[in-house]
């Protein structure tokens, strides 16, 4: 099987990563079904399932035996398996997927693409495993701009850490970060009628710590950075990021654009 080295951020604590990144999960999964399109009746995959943000949302409206889902990550598996324990949850990679070709009717990513080893392999296999005319979609974050969370927290380390966040910053390094770079990739794998655009959710905090707390723990790219800093240049950067974000001191909101494609396989 695949390493895939972009699971490496991902592969412990599952409940952060739920206050990290997954508390954006349903509503941006509701988005992006709507932008893909799935019927009651429909077979569906989701692809880097994470603890299963999304696989809960499809299997809302396809019913949970109608729905695969897959993550090279083995404790967001099991959580995923917990959620949903009569889908077909497995650990597998995109660039491998362990299903015969032809066999769903949709197949989505969330906020994974970025992450494969192999995307073009990825999202080929995606497509190669949705039956001809089922639909490919997938989500990829803004983190140039419109994903406040990630702009402050990458904007803030470079006020107290210049030299160290340079190389690490997701706006910079992250790969089909733009409309323009995710739509290129389904015409690179040759999927069909492809179209493209934003999903914007809005997501509450309890306060400040409510959004802090999972960075310390090495969570994802971002906390990865922060875990890596000495505990002057965290707090620092703790400081920073509040002040970026108004200093709240009780509950707010942020706003997170994400970039979709879809395409017919
Ligand atoms: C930001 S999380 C998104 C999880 C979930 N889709 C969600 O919306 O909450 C990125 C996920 O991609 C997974 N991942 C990384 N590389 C992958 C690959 N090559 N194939 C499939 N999934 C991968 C990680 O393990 C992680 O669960």
């Amino acid at each position: 099987m695949i390493e895939a080295e972009g699971a490496a951020t991902f592969r412990s604590a599952t409940d952060m990563y739920g206050r990290f990144i997954g508390r954006y999960a349903p509503s941006l999964a509701a988005a992006l079904i709507e932008a893909g399109g799935v019927e009651p009746d429909d077979r569906v995959l989701d692809v880097g399932c994470g603890p299963g943000g999304l696989a809960t949302t499809l299997a809302e409206i396809v019913g949970q035996e109608n729905v695969a889902a897959v993550d090279p990550s083995p404790p967001f598996v099991s959580v995923c398996r917990a959620r949903l324990p009569t889908a077909d949850v497995r650990v597998a990679a995109a660039e491998e997927l362990p299903f015969e070709d032809d066999t769903f009717d949709a197949a989505f990513a969330q906020l994974v693409v970025n992450f494969m080893t192999d995307p073009v392999r990825g999202v080929g296999e995606m497509k190669r495993v949705v039956k001809p005319g089922g639909k490919v979609a997938a989500c990829t974050w803004d983190y140039r701009e419109g994903m406040t969370m990630i702009r402050a927290y990458w904007d803030s380390a470079h006020e107290v850490a210049p030299d160290q966040s340079a190389k690490f910053d997701e706006g910079k390094n992250m790969r089909y970060a733009t409309l323009e770079e995710l739509t290129g990739l389904w015409e690179t794998v040759d999927l069909e009628e492809v179209e493209g655009g934003e999903l914007s959710v809005t997501v509450p905090y309890e306060d400040f710590d409510d959004l802090w707390a999972p960075l310390p723990t090495g969570i994802g790219p971002a906390g990865a950075f922060c875990a890596s800093l000495d505990p002057e240049t965290q707090e620092a950067l703790r400081t920073a990021l509040a002040r970026r974000l108004g200093d709240p001191e009780g509950p707010f909101e942020l706003s997170a654009r994400a970039w979709y494609a879809v395409g017919r396989a």
